[in-house]
């Protein structure tokens, strides 16, 4: 038979647990406070999803679109939410590639870098964007303005190389005809505002 005092001290001592896990687990970031941004997506959306873990993935997914890529601060809150180690939830999305966790650029240009592509030439031709945009694929431009990514096959392989601007399939693609694509993208803050040369693609050419 439990003594009195027992099941008072041992509430003590759970609710010290709960109040001292955010911090102790890493749930948050500096002073267990989770980024203000992610902390919405979590109140608004988040929260709704059943607290197990068959939702890591699909709060993941969630979370993607919302954010447009996958923040540490994000994993954290749902690893929060399923009461998980966060390593668990950044274990699952480092396994799939349909995870982003570099903050996308305004736009996207993929290269595919399947056989079909490659024996056309995409490898070359994936240097030489790396080289204009001075990023590697998986980076995006220091404006913000451009990510570049590869792919192992678009299903376009009769249009080979082929380049993505965005959701534009672009067919047949050469070094000379991306260097005039990457001029081309508009740069800025956002669509309707004028357009900064200083950081323009043109000017970040011109700078090299
Ligand atoms: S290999 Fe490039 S589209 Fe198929």
């Amino acid at each position: 038979m439990k003594k009195p005092g027992s099941r008072v001290s041992s509430e003590k001592a759970g609710r010290k647990l709960k109040a001292d896990a955010p911090k102790a687990r890493g749930w948050g970031g500096p002073g267990g406070r989770l980024d203000p941004e992610v902390e919405r997506w979590f109140a608004t959306e988040g929260a709704a999803f059943p607290s197990s873990r068959s939702s890591i993935i699909p709060m993941l997914q969630a979370a993607q679109v919302a954010l447009g890529y996958l923040p540490l601060d994000a994993m954290r809150a749902i690893a929060r939410h399923l009461v998980v180690p966060p390593a668990l939830v950044e274990g699952v999305a480092s396994f799939y590639a349909q995870f982003r966790f570099n903050k996308p650029g305004r736009h996207r240009v993929t290269v595919c870098t399947g056989t079909a592509c490659y024996v056309r030439g995409s490898g070359k031709l994936l240097d030489d964007i790396q080289a204009d945009l001075k990023i590697a694929s998986g980076e995006t431009t220091a404006d913000g303005a451009v990510s570049l990514e590869s792919v192992s096959c678009f299903g376009a392989c009769a249009l080979a190389p082929v380049v993505v601007l965005d959701d534009k399939v672009l067919r047949q693609q050469t070094s000379v005809s991306m260097k005039k694509v990457i001029q081309d993208i508009p740069s800025g803050p956002s669509k309707g505002r004028s357009r900064d040369v200083r950081s323009s693609p043109a000017a970040r050419g011109a700078r090299k």
